[in-house]
């Protein structure tokens, strides 16, 4: 019987180290410093490279854009850089010619030269990359492409623009970061929440000090996506939903959080702890597009994370795809003086008159219980709109593209390629917000157990003291 019991004991210790050897391929415990905190391998920076804190390239009188991945959000960009003085649309690819087709006849409307064409064979976009009339390949195709054509743009000497999230997989962004730090190019994500106009109004409040010291913030990604399901390129989103645990489309909610406390301009992501629900609205949604059962359905219906930064702030972070549920990207702050909400109510409220003195006639109205009345909000958001929105907030209604938003985004990547100055979001933003994918589902596969955030600037992430967009000396 004890040799019985002796050999079982064997057994389980060996299936438990078995377990433990195949997780330590990516990831490894930090004993030192906590036995609970999983962290992950962050390759050293190659000798010789540095970091690409406030990356500038050479002015660039006319942007010159290659187009890749003409699905159902592609076409809506060329649509806006069509609206962008001081562009040239060079190239569209799209592996479906008549996706092609149909971004040049948003050419042909704009009376505008038809484009060259790179369709039809998988690795069409390579040869798009090595064109030597294009400054900026901007990538609109499915998550699995993003980084290979990132990669690939970059070591052609092109600036990348990549769709959210930029990458899926800690290896991906690594390989991101070090070739933007190798070739001295920009790679931006398009994370166009960030521009939308209650988002920059509120940073603007927040870097007048409206709120006091940012605490906490709050977003999420909340979009029922039934009626879009089918309509996706060979079905890749229910695919990687059904594949994959985790918050895989976190950066809506992270970007404007982010930049609200300065995430590597003074402050940095510690670590995070994720929890999800059993997945039903996903498998239900998979079968009624299949007609069969959806084995081993991956995605929780809802994912939530919370993130501790070095500066002691929360963030906490939302996904759900599959619920009846409102739109909501959330978009909350608490400060020490003030708080904002976004959604399913915008508001601001403040626990006495002072951030609203000089605009509220009635201040007797002001109650830190609740949101400050329509009218002082409205006064509150003229006097404080953002400067860039009063550059580009007139046209952006004009042009559209979620409101406005996507046209401030392009035509700010455009005006910072064309004088020569740092993007609004650079390599480790597009790291930091597409970390989640990958970490939060090691924090869930492991009952939630905190998982260390890479400092993915390799050191740097206090150079910089505050987040700003860059603007030309006049
Ligand atoms: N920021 C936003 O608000 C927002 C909104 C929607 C989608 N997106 C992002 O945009 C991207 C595209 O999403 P979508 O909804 O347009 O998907 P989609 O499936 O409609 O489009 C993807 C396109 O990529 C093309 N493609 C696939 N493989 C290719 C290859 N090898 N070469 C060239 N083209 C190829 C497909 O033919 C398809 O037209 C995703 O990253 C998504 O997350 C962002």
């Amino acid at each position: 019987m004890k040799d019985m019991l002796k050999k079982v004991l064997i057994m389980f210790i060996g299936i438990v180290c078995l377990f433990y050897n195949t997780s330590a391929q990516t990831t490894e415990l930090s004993k030192a410093d906590n036995p609970y905190m999983i962290t992950t391998k962050v390759p050293q920076r190659p000798n010789g490279q540095q970091d690409v804190i406030q990356l500038t390239a050479p002015k660039l009188e006319v942007v010159r854009v290659g187009f890749i991945g003409l699905g159902m959000r592609g076409p809506g960009a060329v649509k806006r850089f069509t609206h962008i003085p001081g562009t040239e649309i060079k190239a569209l690819c799209d592996i479906r010619p008549e996706r092609v087709e149909v971004a040049q006849n948003i050419l042909k409307e704009a009376k505008l030269p038809q484009a060259a064409a790179y369709s039809d064979s998988e690795d069409a976009w390579k040869a798009l990359c090595e064109r030597d009339d294009i400054d900026l390949v901007y990538i609109a195709t499915d998550w699995k492409h993003h980084v290979p054509m990132a990669l690939y743009a970059m070591e052609q000497g092109k600036h990348v623009a990549v769709e959210v999230p930029g990458a899926m997989t800690l290896e991906d962004i690594w390989a991101l970061i070090d070739m933007s730090e190798k070739t001295r190019q920009h790679c931006m994500m398009l994370e166009n929440c960030v521009y939308d106009y209650f988002e920059l109004t509120t940073l603007n409040m927040a870097q007048q000090g409206l709120f006091g010291e940012i605490m906490h913030v709050e977003g999420s990604y909340i979009h029922n996506l039934e009626e879009f399901w089918t309509a996706y390129w060979n079905n890749w989103r229910m695919q990687y939903n059904k594949e994959h645990r985790g918050d895989i489309y976190p950066t809506h909610g992270m970007g404007p959080a982010c930049q609200l406390l300065d995430i590597h301009r003074g402050d940095k992501m510690n670590y995070l702890v994720s929890m999800d629900t059993k997945a039903v609205g996903g498998p239900a949604m998979y079968k009624k597009i299949h007609g069969e059962e959806a084995k081993d359905f991956q995605n929780g219906d809802h994912t939530m994370t919370m993130i501790r930064t070095e500066q002691g702030k929360t963030i906490h972070i939302q996904h759900d795809v599959v619920s009846p549920r409102p739109y909501s990207r959330m978009y909350q702050l608490t400060g020490t003086k003030g708080f904002a909400n976004k959604y399913p109510k915008e508001g601001y409220a403040f626990p006495s008159t002072e951030a609203t003195k000089d605009v509220a006639p009635d201040l007797e109205d002001l109650n830190a219980h609740t949101f400050v009345p329509e009218a002082i909000k409205d006064t509150l958001m003229k006097k404080y709109q953002h400067p860039i929105q009063k550059i580009w907030a007139e046209k952006a209604k004009q042009v559209g593209g979620h409101g406005g938003m996507d046209f401030i985004m392009d035509a700010r990547l455009v005006y910072c390629l064309q004088n020569g100055l740092p993007l609004d979001m650079d390599v480790y933003d597009l790291a930091e917000w597409s970390c989640l994918p990958a970490l939060t589902a090691l924090s869930i596969e492991h009952n939630s157990a905190p998982v260390a955030i890479p400092d993915f600037t390799r050191g740097s992430w206090n150079k910089v003291k505050g987040y700003k967009h860059a603007m030309k000396a006049e």
